[in-house]
């Protein structure tokens, strides 16, 4: 393939990864999105391989690696849970860091492209930025990963004079920076490098470590970004455009989905960054003065048929939970029947639900739930009033009016789905522990709140069985 042909190419996967960026910003198009993206993805990949950087010793190499590479991604893909998504994720921009600071190091190493005067300058600025923002990314991932699956806690690690930490990290990086780029040759640049990059690996720890369970959505998609932006510098320095605009392109969405995100929650970006925020998740909550008390009124699975069938307006709000229980079928079952029956049923869908962006939008297009009856949170919120059931399952946070009641809770000021306000609220869930941000729920104990406590698959299919009955 000639470099002209491979310009071409590259074209082509370029409009064709901002059209799957366009579908997937939505349910109903995200299919196609995806298809854009497989399309251009193996365009780029052949013409790459078959273009002229590649020569013929080089290939089975590549095809070598590529099937290895494949079988690990295909594997993943099939043995992985929906409920460990966030993990595979986190686990997978990693690997986009350690590939960023490899080719770095490669290409500091490969002396076979003589740089000279400011090439030389511009060319060591794109190895040290690469491996500087591959090697956060790298051990940042690690850590959420680490977070994400419970293996390491949730808690934030605030380190008493952490903000320092951080500024002498920053500092020791620009000094070794100026070091790298004066150095003679390889072998003395080579120190300020490893220096630098072990800094950056301990940053990229400290960062994430100090962030707490409740910010861990904007975390994830912020080493989105991150892995991006270290394809984009990976780019630069084996000059490849595509791998360049194709790093920008994820980089800056990631960096609009973060923003996403911090608006949700009502959270400052930088705070966030900052740490401390949320604490350790899933313990039942601690109760002391000033803690929700009284009594929870546990209500059966026939209860809830019966109030569901007299109800004219139900919104349900899915959560966490809905995924671990792979109720969402079950859900769907019972929209059904209900609709059939002339019930209102529609969604409202927090947009941090779960544990990943769209968590609950993919659960229920996957149950084949119709997209007009699954509303955002600023859609919804104002309907809760004339609601007569609002059934929550499996969520906790997101339906937690301390967010608005208690300036000192945790998740104070992050908007909430006033579940509350309906007539009823029935909370399927299997016990009185807290959710992720690991907060209690003062809407348990509210006088027209309903616990129907169990597994949300089993708790539905009694309920499906009761309204059928
Ligand atoms: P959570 O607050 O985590 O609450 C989920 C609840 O589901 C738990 O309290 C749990 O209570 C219940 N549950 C678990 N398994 C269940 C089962 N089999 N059947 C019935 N209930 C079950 O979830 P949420 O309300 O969806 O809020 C999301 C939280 O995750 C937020 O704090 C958010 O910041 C965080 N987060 C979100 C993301 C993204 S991007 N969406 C990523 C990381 C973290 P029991 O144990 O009593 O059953």
């Amino acid at each position: 393939m000639t470099s002209s042909v491979v310009t071409v190419a590259y074209i082509g996967a370029i409009i064709l990864f901002i059209l799957s960026l366009g579908g997937l910003s939505n349910p109903e198009t995200s299919r196609r999105g995806n298809l854009y993206g497989i399309i251009g993805m193996t365009i780029a990949v052949l013409a790459t391989v078959l273009g002229p950087r590649v020569t013929a010793a080089g290939i089975p190499w590549i095809v070598g690696a590529m099937v290895v590479g494949g079988a690990v991604g295909l594997y993943a893909a099939r043995a992985v849970q929906m409920t460990q998504m966030p993990e595979l994720v986190a686990i997978m921009h990693s690997l986009v860091g350690l590939a960023a600071c490899l080719v770095g190091f490669a290409s500091y190493i490969d002396t076979s492209i003589a740089y000279t005067g400011a090439e030389k300058t511009i060319h060591e600025i794109e190895i040290y930025l690469g491996i500087l923002i591959g090697a956060v990314t790298f051990s940042g991932s690690v850590i959420a990963f680490g977070k994400l699956s419970g293996k390491i806690g949730g808690k934030p690690l605030l380190l008493p004079a952490r903000h320092w930490l951080n500024l002498a990290g920053l500092l020791v990086i620009l000094w070794f920076g100026r070091e790298f780029i004066m150095a003679k040759d390889v072998a003395s640049g080579m120190t300020p490098l490893v220096v630098m990059t072990v800094v950056s690996l301990l940053f990229g720890i400290h960062m994430v470590m100090a962030i707490g369970g409740a910010d861990m959505p904007v975390v994830v998609s912020m080493l989105n970004s991150y892995s991006g932006w270290a394809a984009a510098a990976t780019g630069f320095m084996l000059s490849n455009d595509l791998l360049i605009v194709t790093g920008a392109l994820v980089g800056s969405s990631g960096a609009i989905l973060s923003y996403i995100m911090c608006r949700a929650m009502n959270r400052n970006f930088i705070s966030v960054i900052a740490g401390g925020f949320g604490t350790g998740g899933g313990a039942p909550a601690a109760k002391g003065d000033g803690e929700p008390a009284g009594e929870v009124v546990p209500i059966a699975a026939a209860e809830t048929a019966e109030l569901l069938r007299e109800a004219k307006n139900v919104i349900i709000v899915p959560g966490y939970g809905m995924a671990v229980a792979q109720a969402q079928h079950t859900v769907f079952e019972i929209t059904r029947h209900l609709r059939e029956k002339g019930v209102n049923v529609r969604f409202g869908i927090h947009p941090v639900a779960g544990r990943m962006p769209g968590h609950m939008n993919v659960l229920l297009a996957e149950a084949k739930v119709p997209y007009d009856i699954v509303m955002e949170m600023d859609e919804i919120n104002a309907d809760f009033p004339d609601t007569d059931v609002s059934m929550v399952i499996g969520a906790n946070d997101i339906v937690n009016p301390s967010a608005q009641e208690d300036p000192a809770s945790p998740i104070a000021g992050m908007p909430v789905l006033e579940v509350w306000k309906a007539k009823t609220s029935i909370v399927m869930k299997r016990s009185m522990a807290s959710g992720y941000a690991g907060v209690d729920n003062p809407l348990f104990y509210k006088d027209n709140n309903r616990m129907l406590f169990g597994d949300a698959k089993k708790m539905l299919d009694e309920v499906l069985v009761a309204l059928k009955g």
